[in-house]
């Protein structure tokens, strides 16, 4: 099991079975490979694959994970579309439909704008850019052809910006269709130059394409979801519901923690959909943020039953008690194989907050006492996402402390939660803008008085009434 704080020395043999290392020997013996075959010289893939293993690996003390991420959804999809683009080299080779000079028309079909849809489908948040460049070295090594390069950069950008926010099958469609169409237009622009005259072939080459890769993503897309480790949209869907153990689980062992988990899901998710941020992944982040608090439930206020379990103990095991919640969550996420940018909630949701009662507590003991103990490890939210599930957090639990609480208490504790989390530099990394997070409180507000706010009480009905 890893954890992101405490890492044990990983030995060798799981060291290059991990995925960025996976990723780092598939790319090594795939351009040594295409180079080799390039310049017809098969005794060259010994060395060069020497040459770019270490290369990569000089890389990876400059650059830090840049362009491989030490992630299993990464290696996945690098290790498909590196397969797609050899099965489109081999086709180019072989040239079963006949295509001539329009050879390179096969990495249109058999690739086209799916490396964009699908690392969308997969890879939520920002980050499908590494996907592309490698994909696009790949492509460049087995084709050098500048055109076919910048049309299918292009193509992918467009169509995974088109499946973004909207993931229906109409928004599919639409990708494929604006995403092949650039590719198939910049390749276009080659063809003219080399082969005018067989420009027709266009007409079955660009509705070929558009065909694989619909047939891509509703075929190829269902294979990679059974995956362990792979999620797309249907089955993150899925996850946040009660059949899942994690959560029945939580539901029994805290029950406290399930409700509050359940209400902060609520609010994230309007908050996301109304900025236009990623609104299933919020609120499936939601869900999970706090899974850890199920190893010791009773530790924390919402399932303690009015009990102060914390009484007798000296005020940094409190605060280590509090603060594990994060590492168990982190392990019980990684043990049930939940993706990575659902894990990064349970971390970014705590972010490097101080316990602040326990803190104060200790300082009336000791003045010197070291506050770094009473700090969350972070890191604080590195995005919109994890930030709107911070804040919504931090609100929620502060209101539900208040006693009969007024609209007015309400905004007040709203705006003063916001701007707490602005004073300790929680937000800074969220890429959430002043006029932004000025929306997030207004809405939150909104949403907690007519959750929280007494309602005016109808007048009892008589036994007679009642009978009616
Ligand atoms: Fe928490
Ligand atoms: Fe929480």
């Amino acid at each position: 099991m890893r954890h992101r704080k405490g890492k044990k020395r990983k030995g060798l043999v799981e060291k290059l079975l991990s995925p960025y290392w996976f990723q780092v020997f598939l790319f090594s013996i795939t351009w040594s490979v295409f180079i080799s075959l390039q310049l017809e010289k098969p005794e060259l893939i010994p060395p060069l694959l020497a040459v770019l293993s270490v290369s990569l690996t000089l890389l990876r003390r400059g650059l830090g994970e840049f362009p491989f991420k030490d992630n299993p959804t990464y290696a996945t999809l690098n290790g498909i579309f590196t397969l797609l683009i050899g099965i489109a080299t081999f086709l180019k080779w072989r040239d079963p439909l006949c295509l001539g000079e329009y050879a390179d028309a096969y990495y249109l079909i058999f690739v086209g704008s799916s490396v964009g849809i699908l690392s969308k489908a997969f890879v939520r948040r920002g980050g499908i850019g590494n996907i592309l460049l490698l994909s696009g070295i790949t492509l460049l090594l087995a084709s050098p052809n500048i055109f076919i390069l910048v049309g299918f950069l292009l193509g992918n950008f467009v169509a995974a910006d088109i499946y973004g926010h909207r993931r229906d099958t109409p928004s599919i469609l639409k990708a494929a269709l604006v995403g092949n169409g650039i590719f198939t237009a910049v390749a276009t622009g080659y063809w003219i130059e080399v082969a005018p005259k067989g420009l027709w072939k266009l007409l079955y080459i660009y509705p070929l394409s558009v065909i694989s890769v619909i047939f891509h993503i509703f075929g190829l897309q269902k294979l990679i979801d059974l995956l362990p480790f792979m999620y797309s949209d249907e089955k993150l869907e899925k996850l946040a519901n009660l059949s899942n153990p994690l959560l029945e689980e939580m539901m029994i062992r805290a029950p406290g923690t399930y409700h509050h988990s359940v209400m902060v899901a609520l609010l994230a998710e309007t908050i996301a959909r109304k900025l236009g941020a990623d609104a299933l992944l919020t609120r499936v982040g939601a869900m999970f943020h706090d899974i850890g608090k199920m190893v010791n439930p009773l530790y924390f206020i919402e399932n303690a039953n009015g009990k102060n379990y914390h009484e007798g103990l000296k005020p940094e095991v409190s605060a280590s008690i509090i603060k594990s919640h994060v590492e168990e969550g982190i392990a019980l996420a990684r043990k049930y194989n939940l993706p990575e940018e659902i894990v990064s909630f349970i971390p970014e949701h705590q972010g490097t907050k101080l316990i602040g009662f326990f803190y104060h507590k200790a300082l009336e003991e000791n003045p010197n006492v070291d506050e770094s103990k009473f700090r969350y490890g972070g890191p604080i939210p590195q995005s919109k996402e994890t930030a709107i599930v911070m804040i919504a957090d931090t609100v929620e639990a502060m209101v539900r402390a208040l006693k009969n609480p007024t609209k007015e208490d309400i905004r007040k504790t709203v705006k003063k939660a916001i701007e707490n989390l602005l004073e300790e530099e929680q937000l800074k990394d969220s890429h959430l803008s002043m006029e932004e997070l000025k929306k997030i409180e207004e809405l939150l507000t909104e949403l907690l008085i007519s959750y929280y706010h007494k309602r005016v009480k109808y007048p009892e009905k008589t036994p007679r009434e009642r009978k009616v």
